[in-house]
């Protein structure tokens, strides 16, 4: 949480006692000392691949809205710059709130900020390369960095982040990982664009679905390919092998659709539920003529 972090008390060495001990007490992560030096240690940094730009606030707000942020939020804000998505995050939405920040004074600043916003209790600033922050708590995470940054950002996002996860980038895409959803906001000095992404999960590979209904039970092998959040497939039966059509992956939640020949003739199968690690469920839906049958359906992902 955050705490006051007098910027002078780092400077002097005759201080820096008082200084570690203060930042060993209020829980402060600013630059530390370290024995034998006469100044603080600031641990190696890259140098940043965008300087600070900081986000109009009414833009800001509007980043927090397409994530869709609620008091039960832990937002990130990677690059947090003056600490101002992380402070509205927790002023505005009740949320809890991060701000990662390559740069000290910024940090300071933050900090001070939020002291004076009353919402100190609720963010924490992290002095630090967010490239190299644990990333795995966030609800979601809020950037203004470059194309080029949000490309080394990717990986880390898709591996780390829970699915269901938004990702909204003030003015930057993510290469050919669409976003999920795009607006365009004004503001005094112009329109920006804001992309928001869904954090897919992971679904490429072979499934063991199993589709209960009233007349009876159909096993097969869906045989997914992911391309971030598109899927394309094939659902395998014991006789046949049919294309999977319409399928779509927001976060946790699948549906698609396959046409077989099961008896009584042709019926189209239209799979919907939710993805949980290794294994799935949901709701099916089976018609075959004029009949829509209500089902369910379960998966386990497939060894190997
Ligand atoms: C364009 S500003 C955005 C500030 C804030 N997020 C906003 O929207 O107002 C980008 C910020 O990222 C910081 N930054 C750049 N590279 C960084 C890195 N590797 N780790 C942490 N912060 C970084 C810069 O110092 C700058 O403050």
């Amino acid at each position: 949480m955050t705490a006051t972090c007098p910027r002078s008390e780092v400077k002097r060495s005759p201080w820096i006692a008082i200084a570690t001990l203060v930042a060993l007490l209020t829980g402060c992560a600013g630059p530390p000392s370290v024995p034998g030096e006469s100044g603080p240690r600031y641990p190696p940094r890259a140098s940043p691949g965008v300087v600070f730009v900081p986000t109009p606030p009414d833009v800001g707000v509007e980043m927090l809205k397409l994530a869709g942020v609620t008091n039960n939020d832990l937002v990130y804000d990677l690059g947090s710059g003056d600490g101002r998505l992380v402070i509205a995050a927790a002023q505005l939405f009740g949320a809890r709130a991060v701000g990662v920040e390559l740069d000290a004074r910024l940090v300071q600043d933050s900090r001070e900020a939020a002291i004076k916003a009353g919402v100190a209790d609720r963010v924490t600033f992290i002095w630090g390369d967010l490239f190299e922050v644990d990333l795995r708590p966030a609800t979601a995470v809020m950037l203004y960095l470059t194309a080029a940054m949000n490309l080394r950002l990717r990986p880390r996002l898709l591996a780390d982040l829970r699915p269901g996860t938004p990702v909204v980038s003030h003015g930057f895409d993510m290469g050919e990982w669409t976003p999920d959803r795009s607006v365009r906001v004004f503001s005094p000095d112009g329109a920006r664009q804001l992309n928001l992404w869904i954090i897919p999960a992971r679904v490429q590979g072979s499934w063991a679905v199993s589709v209960t209904m009233p007349d009876g039970e159909l096993k097969a092998t869906a045989i997914l390919e992911q391309n971030f959040q598109r899927v394309t497939g094939v659902l395998r039966t014991p006789t046949e092998v049919a294309p999977i059509v319409e399928a779509s992956l927001r976060g946790d939640a699948i549906a698609f659709s396959a046409t077989v020949g099961m008896k009584p003739g042709p019926r189209t199968i239209r799979l919907r539920g939710l993805v949980a690690g290794d294994s799935a469920a949901g709701m099916a839906e089976v018609t075959g003529g004029l009949a829509i049958e209500p089902g369910r359906w379960t998966a386990r992902r497939a060894p190997g």
